[in-house]
């Protein structure tokens, strides 16, 4: 094998050649798999290529397997995948386009190996391994993708607007693999993703964002997110992104570039994070800034409320990326708009109040709110860098004591809403939330500790000004 593989792949590998050459066809591997055993990254599905009838083939091989798998197959596209031991195996039968001048659609037809090769999205996701008898194991590479991996360079097969005209995703594919991989896409590439950019508007949003997030879960994300910028993708489905760029200048004042700043926020979130949802927290925190951005006279500019808007956007922007409308959603906007409030703790003169408030208000996303923040200390002046870097240090600590000593993090009433309906013999109404907050507000200020005993004394000295009684008249 030109390629190392497990003695467990190697098994099955053999199988399913013995199975095709009974059949009288051939098979190869192919695409990410031989691409990802050459990088020596981990791999867990496998692409199997054939002349001939790839689901009659993946059938074939799955009844002479132990255990049988059951075949999934998709008719209309002669693809058939099975499962085994979860690692995923797919079969498709070898194909050939062709473009007729007067139309742009293709017609698939069956072809040879080297037609399939062809008309795949990258030269190294173009190499095949041959399952066959008289060249077992070997390397077939028409077009140097070998080459190409070595010099960590994305080319396409073909001319490149034709291969990104047969799908506009791999435009998307390509800025991920760079991503990813830490590769370079070939300048003709990337000019003919410019050039077909809006092409990419005939691909469903799921799967624009299926790669928009592994772009996002890259160990820099920002390079993925600077391409998808420059090569004018990024407008198409993400324009609210877009709007972060550029920098206005009055009076001699300008503003930071907040997108390039989001991007520092987001590659500084990466390397303290793996969570995909943070690092979106990240993407939108300042997302509100366009929209509030304003030129006050003699103080500069100002994006006061941008936590806000940016709060209200985020349901808006999941909706359109089609991300998902649950907790994770909720989560992202809780922390941009919480995103200000640690750093506001830097100043002198901070009070436990303020620190309980924010723990009170934070509660479990605590921590990631505070990875947040401090992603959020960019600036080209690393002395700044460093002095709000070690204010901030204080705050962690002063958060960490307060929140030993009151446990406000997953504070829960020390007297619950339904307590208190059967100590003034209330049914559920405004009197109720009143002495609820009443109970919360004097713990959160400190007027009295986080128990039971302060919390029934406070209750029963509002209830009077309420003009309400304790039932068992105590
Ligand atoms: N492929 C393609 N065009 C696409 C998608 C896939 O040409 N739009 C081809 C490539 O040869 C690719 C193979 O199909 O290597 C398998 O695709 P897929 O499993 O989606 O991607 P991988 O390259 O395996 O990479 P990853 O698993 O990281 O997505």
């Amino acid at each position: 094998m030109d390629i190392e593989c497990s003695p467990r792949e190697n098994k099955l590998f053999e199988l399913i050649g013995a199975t095709a050459h009974a059949m009288n066809v051939s098979c190869y591997l192919v695409g990410g798999f031989v691409r990802d055993k050459i990088l020596g990254r981990p791999t867990k599905d496998a692409d199997i290529v054939c002349t001939g009838d790839g689901i009659a083939l993946a059938h074939a091989v799955a009844a002479a397997l132990p255990g049988r798998p059951q075949v999934n197959f998709f008719k209309t596209f002669g693809t058939a995948q099975f499962k085994l031991n979860g690692f995923d195996v797919e079969f498709v039968g070898a194909r050939k386009e062709s473009y007729t001048t007067d139309s742009r659609k293709p017609q698939v037809t069956p072809g040879t190996i080297q037609d399939d090769q062809l008309r795949r999205d990258f030269t190294v996701n173009a190499m095949a391994i041959s399952l066959n008898k008289p060249d077992y194991g070997q390397l077939i590479d028409p077009f140097g993708g070998i080459t190409d991996l070595k010099n960590k360079i994305l080319r396409t097969p073909l001319g490149p607007d034709i291969t990104f005209s047969d799908d506009p995703l791999r435009m998307m594919r390509g800025i991920r693999f760079a991503t990813q991989l830490g590769f370079t896409i070939d300048p003709d590439v990337y000019e003919a993703i410019a050039r077909n950019n809006e092409r990419i508007k005939i691909v469903s949003q799921e799967r624009i964002t299926d790669e928009l997030n592994k772009i996002m879960a890259a160990a820099k994300p920002s390079v993925g997110l600077d391409l998808l910028f420059r090569s004018g993708l990024l407008k198409e489905f993400f324009p609210q992104a877009v709007e972060l760029s550029g920098v206005e200048i009055i009076e001699g004042k300008g503003h930071k570039d907040n997108f390039y700043h989001t991007l520092q926020v987001v590659d500084n979130t990466a390397a303290k994070s793996e969570d995909l949802w943070l690092r979106w927290a990240a993407l939108l925190h300042d997302i509100g800034k366009p929209a509030t951005k304003k030129f006050e006279e003699g103080h500069g500019w100002t994006f006061h409320g941008h936590e806000v808007v940016g709060e209200r956007m985020t349901p808006r922007i999941f909706k359109q990326l089609k991300l998902p409308q649950n907790e994770k959603m909720k989560y992202v906007a809780k922390l941009v708009a919480l995103h200000l409030r640690p750093i506001s703790l830097t100043k002198e003169d901070i009070t436990d109040s303020a620190m309980r408030r924010l723990l009170f208000d934070a509660g479990e996303e605590i921590d990631d709110l505070m990875i947040l923040c401090e992603s959020d200390i960019t600036s080209k002046n690393k002395a700044k860098v460093k002095r709000y870097l070690e204010n901030f240090e204080l705050v962690k600590q002063r958060l960490k004591e307060v929140e030993e000593k009151d446990k406000i993090r997953n504070w829960q009433p020390p007297i619950s809403g339904d307590e208190i309906m059967v100590l003034f013999g209330l049914t559920p109404s405004r009197e109720v939330g009143v002495l609820k907050t009443a109970v919360r507000e004097a713990i959160l200020d400190g007027i009295i500790p986080n128990d039971y005993n302060a919390a029934y004394q406070l209750l029963l000295t509002k209830a009077q000004e309420l003009n309400l009684k304790p039932v068992s008249g105590e």
